[in-house]
């Protein structure tokens, strides 16, 4: 470039002084001094600044139709809404346009962010029925569906949706009855508290799952049983579960559950064993414990 406009200022020159005979010496001098000046500053203005960095390309930048905006590319400027749908949105992981049919449109002038925002009626009708409709009270951040907030709000609600827990609860009563929903499921909706959270179990080292099928735990006081379960009925009757595992007896071979299949029901010895004797005998003796005294360890013939 430099070069170039030496070689232009020097054959001006040549010209000019070649000429010199019949220009005006006055005008001489101007050009040498003002005509390439002009062009040398046209020159400049069109030229960029060489410590300006523009990106190589040109029409071919603008050759290709745009495409719309993928979900990375909102992420680029909404990190943190991105963040946020990768680890708690759920099924909510769709695209950002699904939901957002208008944006960036939002003017404070117009007030118009509840018109601009995407509507639940876009995908969905009412899952929880007609006594829900206003779902964002609940569901409070659309970009985790699922965070749903444990307020007074929504515990006024529990038995409005799970109509099975709160009905056993009151049709059963119990200590757990006068406890609210929230008493237990206290961290946030959904959690499942551990029974040892409130109380001791009644053998060391007693299975959580244990107590859940003994006791259901909305109607704790409707107890059900299996075989197996002797050393939890020793826990409380310490003496008979002694007498019984102690016997020589067959009945030590005979669970407490088989004899007492409920609760506190005390068993007919004809359940199970029915013509054990003369008919005349037992005429005369109608209580079996008057012979075989203690159900727990019959006197064995041996
Ligand atoms: C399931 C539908 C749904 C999806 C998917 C969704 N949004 Fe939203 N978004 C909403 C709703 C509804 C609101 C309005 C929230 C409000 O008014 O509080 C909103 C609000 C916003 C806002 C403004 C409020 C804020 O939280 O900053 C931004 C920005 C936004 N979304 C960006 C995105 C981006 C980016 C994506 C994709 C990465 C996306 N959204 C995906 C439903 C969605
Ligand atoms: C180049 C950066 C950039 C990109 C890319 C971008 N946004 Fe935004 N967006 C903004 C800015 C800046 C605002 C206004 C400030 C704010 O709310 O964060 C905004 C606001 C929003 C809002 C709330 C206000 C309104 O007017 O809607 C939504 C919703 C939104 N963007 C959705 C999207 C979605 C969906 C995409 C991808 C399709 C996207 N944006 C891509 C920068 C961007
Ligand atoms: C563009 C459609 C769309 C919109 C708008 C939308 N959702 Fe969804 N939503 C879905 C889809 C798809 C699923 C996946 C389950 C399905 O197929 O029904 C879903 C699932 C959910 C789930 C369960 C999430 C999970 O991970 O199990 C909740 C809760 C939910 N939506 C609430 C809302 C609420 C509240 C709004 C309004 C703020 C809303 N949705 C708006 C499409 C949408
Ligand atoms: C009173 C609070 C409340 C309201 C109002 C509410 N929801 Fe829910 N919704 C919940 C709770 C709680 C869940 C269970 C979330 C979970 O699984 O942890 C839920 C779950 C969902 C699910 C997932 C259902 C499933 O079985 O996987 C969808 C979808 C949903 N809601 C959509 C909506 C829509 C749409 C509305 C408005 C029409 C709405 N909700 C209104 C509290 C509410
Ligand atoms: C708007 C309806 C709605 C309300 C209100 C609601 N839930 Fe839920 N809840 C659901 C849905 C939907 C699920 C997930 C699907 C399911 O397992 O039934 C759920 C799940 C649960 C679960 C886990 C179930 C499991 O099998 O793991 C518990 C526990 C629970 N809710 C307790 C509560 C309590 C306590 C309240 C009141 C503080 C409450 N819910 C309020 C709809 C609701
Ligand atoms: C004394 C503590 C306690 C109280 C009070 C309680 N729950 Fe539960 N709930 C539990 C436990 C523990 C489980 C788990 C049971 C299991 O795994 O067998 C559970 C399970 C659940 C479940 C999921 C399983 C099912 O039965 O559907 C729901 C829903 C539920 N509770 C709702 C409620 C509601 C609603 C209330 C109030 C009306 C309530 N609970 C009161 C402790 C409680
Ligand atoms: C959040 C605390 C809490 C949790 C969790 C809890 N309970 Fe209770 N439970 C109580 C209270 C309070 C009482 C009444 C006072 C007492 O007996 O300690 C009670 C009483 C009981 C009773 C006696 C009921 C009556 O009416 O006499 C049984 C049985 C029982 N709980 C079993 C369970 C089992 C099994 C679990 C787990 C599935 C469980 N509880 C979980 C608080 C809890
Ligand atoms: C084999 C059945 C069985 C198992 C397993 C069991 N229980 Fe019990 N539980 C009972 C019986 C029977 C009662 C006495 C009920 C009565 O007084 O009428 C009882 C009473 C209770 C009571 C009332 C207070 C008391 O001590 O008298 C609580 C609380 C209790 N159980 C909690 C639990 C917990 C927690 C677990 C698990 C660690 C558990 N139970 C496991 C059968 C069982
Ligand atoms: C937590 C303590 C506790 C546990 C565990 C327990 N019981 Fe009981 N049981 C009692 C109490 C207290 C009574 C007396 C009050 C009543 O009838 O509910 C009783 C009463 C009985 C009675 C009736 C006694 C009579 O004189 O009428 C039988 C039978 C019985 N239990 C058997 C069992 C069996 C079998 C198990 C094991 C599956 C068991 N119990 C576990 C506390 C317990
Ligand atoms: C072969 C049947 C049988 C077996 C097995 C059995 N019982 Fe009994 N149990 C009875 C009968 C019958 C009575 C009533 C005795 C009476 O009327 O004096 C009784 C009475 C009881 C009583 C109340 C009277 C008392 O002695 O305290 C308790 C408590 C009891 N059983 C607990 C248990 C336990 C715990 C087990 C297991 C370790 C068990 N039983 C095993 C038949 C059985
Ligand atoms: C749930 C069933 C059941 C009940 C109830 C029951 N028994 Fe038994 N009993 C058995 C079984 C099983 C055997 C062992 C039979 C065998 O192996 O031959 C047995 C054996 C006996 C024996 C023989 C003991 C031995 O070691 O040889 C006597 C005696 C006896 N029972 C008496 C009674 C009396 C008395 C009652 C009432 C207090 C009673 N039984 C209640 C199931 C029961
Ligand atoms: C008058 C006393 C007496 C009465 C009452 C009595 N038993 Fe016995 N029982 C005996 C004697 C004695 C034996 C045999 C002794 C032995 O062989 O151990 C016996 C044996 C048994 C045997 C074991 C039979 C075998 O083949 O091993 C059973 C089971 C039995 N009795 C059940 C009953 C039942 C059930 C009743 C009540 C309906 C009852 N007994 C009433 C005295 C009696």
């Amino acid at each position: 470039m430099r070069s170039k406009r030496k070689i232009l200022c020097h054959s001006l020159a040549i010209l000019f002084i070649s000429s010199a005979v019949s220009c005006l010496p006055a005008n001489a001098a101007e050009p040498q001094g003002k005509q390439p000046a002009p062009a040398a500053s046209a020159q400049q203005s069109a030229k960029v600044p060489a410590d300006r960095k523009i990106t190589p390309g040109g029409a071919e930048l603008y050759a290709k139709a745009p495409e719309p905006l993928t979900v990375a590319q909102c992420a680029q400027c909404h990190s943190s809404v991105f963040s946020k749908i990768k680890s708690d949105g759920g099924r909510h992981q769709i695209h950002c346009q699904d939901c957002h049919q208008q944006f960036h449109s939002y003017s404070p002038v117009k007030n118009n962010w509840n018109e601009i925002m995407p509507k639940c009626s876009q995908c969905h009708t009412e899952p929880h029925g007609p006594k829900f409709p206003n779902c964002m009270t609940c569901h409070v951040i659309p970009h985790t569906p699922l965070n749903v907030p444990l307020n007074d709000l929504l515990a006024k609600e529990c038995g409005n949706c799970h109509t099975g827990p709160s009905s056993e609860l009151t049709q059963n009563p119990s200590a757990h009855t006068q406890q609210g929903c929230t008493a237990c499921h206290h961290t946030k909706h959904g959690n499942i508290p551990s029974c040892m959270e409130c109380h001791e179990p009644h053998i060391p080292d007693q299975p959580l799952e244990a107590c859940k099928s003994c006791h259901p735990v909305h109607r704790p006081l409707q107890i059900a049983y299996e075989p197996g379960s002797e050393a939890t009925c020793g826990a409380c009757h310490e003496k008979v579960y002694k007498t019984w595992t102690a016997s020589p007896s067959k009945h030590s071979g005979v669970a407490c559950a088989k004899c007492h299949p409920k609760h506190g029901q005390l068993p007919q010895c004809t359940n199970c064993h029915t013509q054990p004797h003369d008919p005349k005998m037992l005429a005369k003796f109608p209580r079996c414990l008057d012979c075989h005294i203690d159900a727990h360890n019959p006197p064995v013939n041996k």
